[in-house]
């Protein structure tokens, strides 16, 4: 079989949320001690698939280095590196995207919802965006990919692809799987029934590692629950209550279960304190740790000029042997 190698990417379009944080990053970290080949992506390429003001973006890959540096991705044990920093991933996505069908992406649910909530129709590239996140996977002939419930499709998508041009071409491409996190989906503070996100509009619906305790503080004591003042773990009935405890276990290590357990006797307004005690308590290292880093543009420019180097090592030879499969 092909040797270990973990891929995944994360989008610089703003401060990682205590979703992102728990749902992913958390296990990205782990993951560098699993596994002896590990890169991580700021997907640049794929966040001007909309509309980015060009010196936010730029602001945003630094915040999404200091971020991912303070949460633990470690340079040393991982390859963390900016995407447009390696030309062979669009070059792989051109090649790609001559062997994927029209109707095999059409009915991704991301193009989907994405293309709808864009005021204009939706660009090319947001279309084939599945497309160059498959040749971000097979670009290292990657063998394990951590995602969330949202992009298993994606994932499918990469292994048809591989597997087709295997067919054509000869075995060449490993068969990536799928590591999913064990976490719980994380929901807006504000509709229990969303998920946290980054491009949440909604004021005090996402937690966002740069948080001040004040601001979390207050963003806990404004959660919508329900009119049961009773905590208990019931995400079908009670999605609101259900989130905090999703989350407060998710902090604590604790199962839901026994924070349930633990918070015998809180009504939901005192529990929502806790919540944000406990958060906070998770928070505020890494804040720190975001806030020293993020002062420092020229350590965090080095960090990816030196991952860039390191990834295109593995990128360059992938995509000349490909070239010569396909005959240029
Ligand atoms: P967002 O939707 O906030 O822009 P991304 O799509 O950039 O987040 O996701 C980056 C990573 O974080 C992915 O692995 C995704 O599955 C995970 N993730 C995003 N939102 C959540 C959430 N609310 N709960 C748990 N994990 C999440
Ligand atoms: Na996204």
């Amino acid at each position: 079989g092909a040797a270990p190698r973990v891929f995944s990417g994360i989008q610089p379009t703003g401060i990682p949320h205590l979703g992102n944080y728990l749902g992913a990053l958390q296990s990205w970290v782990k993951l560098q001690d699993e596994f002896s080949s590990v890169l991580y992506s700021i997907v640049d390429l794929h966040s001007i698939t909309v509309p980015q003001d060009p010196r936010s973006l730029r602001e945003s890959i630094l915040d999404m280095t200091a971020c991912l540096l303070a949460c633990g991705i470690d340079p040393e044990k991982s390859v963390l590196f900016q995407q447009s920093q390696v030309p062979e991933h669009a070059e792989l996505g051109w090649v790609l995207g001559c062997l994927t069908s029209m109707p095999r992406i059409r009915h991704l649910p991301q193009w989907k919802i994405k293309s709808q909530t864009q005021k204009s129709e939706g660009s090319v590239g947001l279309f084939t965006y599945p497309v160059l996140q498959t040749a971000d996977i097979l670009l290292y002939k990657s063998t394990h990919v951590p995602v969330g419930d949202d992009q298993l499709q994606h994932l499918e998508l990469t292994q048809d692809t591989a597997r087709i041009f295997n067919h054509r071409y000869g075995q060449f491409f490993p068969i990536p799987k799928t590591l999913t996190t064990t976490s719980k989906k994380i929901h807006s503070l504000r509709d229990p029934s969303a998920k946290m996100s980054k491009s949440d509009p909604q004021k005090l619906a996402t937690v966002r590692l740069t948080d001040s305790p004040d601001e979390i503080s207050l963003k806990f004591r404004k959660a919508v629950t329900d009119f049961t003042s009773e905590v208990t773990y019931d995400p079908e009935g009670r999605p609101g209550v259900s989130n905090l405890v999703a989350i407060h276990s998710a902090v604590t290590g604790l199962t839901p279960e026994d924070v349930v357990e633990q918070s015998r006797g809180l009504e939901t307004a005192q529990y929502k304190l806790v919540v944000a005690e406990a958060v906070i308590e998770k928070l505020t290292p890494i804040r720190g740790e975001i806030q020293r880093l993020r002062a420092d543009e020229g350590f965090l420019r080095v960090v990816l000029n030196q991952g860039a180097v390191r990834a295109r090592e593995v990128a360059a030879p992938v995509y000349d042997a490909v070239c010569r499969l396909v005959g240029f």
